[in-house]
């Protein structure tokens, strides 16, 4: 978790001589660099309930994991993870961009195909290492992402204002039957 700005900073103190009393007799007060506690290796990495996903070794290669998030103003998200083949781990919103009503992943993974994963609605296709569609009616288009980072072995959540929710769908936009449709125009 971020640390509040000048948490572990006392006040700076001891700057010359302050004040009109006398000063004899009394040894000069010497400057003190300002209290700043370096980290403490001993202290566990952040992974506190709000930001930490799953392990690393839950994310599939062949496929997605799907999981909810709270936006800043706490209305979930359904995304998905995969891991690619060097082992980096990246994070989708579940939204396919030709009709923003269908998941790329219903809940037990998505298709993962030749490195890209794939609408099962009308088949478009999206890089998994960047989200981009090179194939399909939004050809062009790109998967929203979400900021994730690996720590320790955990998957965490780094996108600002978001905080995990659970694993898995959030409930009846998951099946792909409510939310509104656009076309996409491919602008
Ligand atoms: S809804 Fe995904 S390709 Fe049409």
């Amino acid at each position: 978790m971020k640390g509040t700005a000048g948490a572990f900073v006392d006040p700076p103190v001891g700057r010359g001589l302050v004040g009109c009393g006398s000063t004899r007799g009394r040894a000069p007060i010497e400057p003190k660099p300002n209290d700043v506690r370096p980290p403490d290796p001993s202290r566990p990495p952040v992974t506190d309930d709000t930001a930490r996903i799953a392990g690393v070794e839950a994310v599939p290669d062949d496929s997605t994991l799907l999981f909810t998030v709270r936006d800043p103003d706490g209305e979930p998200t359904e995304a998905l993870l995969t891991r690619l083949g060097d082992g980096t781990v990246v994070a989708y919103r579940n939204v396919c961009p030709h009709w923003t009503d269908v998941p790329l992943d219903r809940g037990e993974g998505a298709l993962v195909r030749n490195g890209e994963v794939v609408c099962q609605k009308h088949g478009a296709t999206f890089q998994l290492d960047t989200g981009y569609c090179d194939f399909g009616p939004c050809q062009g288009s790109t998967l929203g992402t979400l900021d994730v980072r690996v720590e320790d072995g955990a998957v965490l959540l780094a996108e600002e204002g978001y905080r995990f929710d659970h694993l898995g769908g959030h409930g009846a936009d998951s099946n792909g039957t409510a939310g509104g449709r656009i076309d996409f125009t491919g602008s």
